[in-house]
C-alpha cells in the first residue's frame, strides 16, 4: 500500500484539507484495560507500530507474545503488517489457512475461529490482515468490527503487529490500544519517521477530540492565527484553545494526555544510543506536551538475526541473550512482567 495515499492528517490539516474518514471517538476508553483476567493480569491490547519497516516491530511483538504465553497468559498475536505479514515465519508456522479476511468477509462469524495455534502453548496467531487493512479505503465499519471483536477474544493479552506507516487504520488501532508501542532504531531516517508517526497520531487524536467536544472552530482559529499569536508547537495550540474556552481546552488537554504512546529503541549499540529514548521523549513533551514513556532499549544482538534464520523467536532460541533479557524487561515496564 502506498502510505502516502492515506497519510496523514497532519499536513493535510495545515493546508486546510481535512481527512474524510471518521475517526474512532476519543471518549472510547482503551479497549480492555481494567479487566482482571483468569491469569491475574489486566487484560490488555498492545499495538506495535513504527514509521517504517525493518526496525523490530515483529521482533518485539513475537517475543513479547512468547514471554507472556510462557508465563501462563493466554495471548493472541495479530499480524496486521501492511505488505509485510511475516509473524508466522518468525514463529516457525505455516501461513494460517483462515485469516482475518475470512472474518471481515463474514466467511466466519467469530474472530476466535481464525486464531491458529502455534508451537508455544497459550500463544495463538491471527494472520492475513494484509488485504483487509492494506486496502486504500477500508470500510470504517469493518475496522470498528475488528476492534470490537479483538476486545472480545477470550484471551488475556492481544498483541497487534501493525507494521510501518501512518495511515488512518494504523493510527486508529494504535490509539485505541491500551499500549501503543512505537519502535525506532538509532538512525536519522528512523528517528525522522518516528516523529512523523507521533505527529500524525497526535493530530489524529486532536481531530477526534475536537470533533467530540465541538472545538473545531476554535482549533481552526488557532491554526489560522498561528503566526500572529506566536503559536509554534501543537502544545501552544492547545494552550490557545484553553485560554479562550477553559473547559473545552481542559478536555482537549485531558484527551491528549491519555495518549497511550510508549517507545522502544531497538538495535542499540552505543551508550549515546542508549540515551536516545529519553531524548525523544523529552522532545515530545516540549513540542507536543505529551508524555511518552520510554519502555526500554533492545541491544543490537547477533542472537536476533540468527534466531530469525532459524525461524524461532529469540526468546526460545537464545533465552539468555541480551536481546531476550531486554524484551523481558520491556514486558515488565508495560506492567506485564508478573
Ligand atoms: N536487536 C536486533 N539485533 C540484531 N538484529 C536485529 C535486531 N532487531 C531487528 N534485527 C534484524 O532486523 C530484521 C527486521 O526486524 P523485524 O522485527 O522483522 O522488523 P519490522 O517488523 O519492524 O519490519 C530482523 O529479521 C533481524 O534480522
Ligand atoms: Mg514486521
Amino acid at each position: 500500500m502506498s502510505q502516502g495515499a492515506q497519510t496523514d492528517s497532519t499536513d493535510a490539516r495545515s493546508v486546510g484539507v481535512t481527512p474524510t474518514e471518521g475517526a474512532v471517538t476519543p471518549t472510547s476508553a482503551p479497549i480492555a484495560s481494567g479487566v482482571v483476567t483468569s491469569t491475574g493480569i489486566n487484560k490488555g491490547v498492545i499495538a506495535v507500530g513504527g514509521g517504517k519497516g525493518g526496525i523490530g516491530k515483529t521482533l518485539l511483538s513475537a517475543n513479547l507474545g512468547v514471554f507472556l504465553a510462557q508465563r501462563g497468559h493466554r495471548v493472541v498475536l495479530v499480524d496486521a503488517d501492511l505488505g509485510g505479514a511475516n509473524l508466522h515465519t518468525c514463529l516457525g508456522v505455516k501461513p494460517p489457512n483462515t485469516t482475518l479476511s475470512d472474518f471481515v468477509s463474514r466467511k466466519v462469524d467469530n474472530l476466535q475461529e481464525v486464531v491458529t495455534p502455534t508451537s508455544v502453548p497459550n500463544l495463538g496467531l491471527v494472520s492475513g490482515a494484509l488485504d483487509v487493512l492494506g486496502a486504500a479505503n477500508p470500510k470504517y465499519t469493518q475496522k470498528l468490527r475488528i476492534l470490537r471483536e479483538v476486545s472480545r477474544l477470550q484471551v488475556d493479552v492481544v498483541i497487534i503487529d501493525l507494521g510501518g506507516g501512518t495511515g488512518f487504520n494504523i493510527l486508529d488501532f494504535f490509539l485505541i490500544a491500551d499500549h501503543g508501542v512505537l519502535t525506532v532504531v538509532p538512525e536519522p531516517t528512523s528517528i525522522e519517521n518516528a516523529y512523523r508517526f507521533i505527529k500524525a497520531a497526535y493530530y489524529r487524536r486532536l481531530k477526534t477530540a475536537e470533533l467530540a467536544w465541538n472545538l473545531r472552530p476554535l482549533v481552526e482559529e488557532a491554526m489560522n492565527e498561528r503566526s500572529n499569536q506566536g503559536l509554534k508547537t501543537p502544545a501552544d495550540l492547545v494552550s490557545y484553545v484553553e485560554r479562550r474556552d477553559p473547559a473545552g481546552g481542559a478536555r482537549l488537554r485531558e484527551e491528549i494526555e491519555r495518549f497511550p504512546l510508549k517507545l522502544v529503541v531497538n538495535q542499540v549499540r552505543t551508550p549515546e544510543e542508549e540515551r536516545l529514548g529519553v531524548a525523544i521523549s523529552e522532545a515530545c513533551r516540549k513540542y507536543f506536551g505529551i508524555h511518552m514513556s520510554h519502555l526500554g532499549n533492545i541491544p543490537f544482538d547477533d542472537a536476533v538475526w540468527q534466531s530469525v534464520r532459524k525461524r524461532r523467536p529469540v526468546l526460545l532460541d537464545s533465552p539468555d541473550s541480551r536481546a531476550s533479557r531486554s524484551i523481558i524487561q520491556i514486558a515488565g515496564a508495560l506492567g506485564l512482567g508478573g
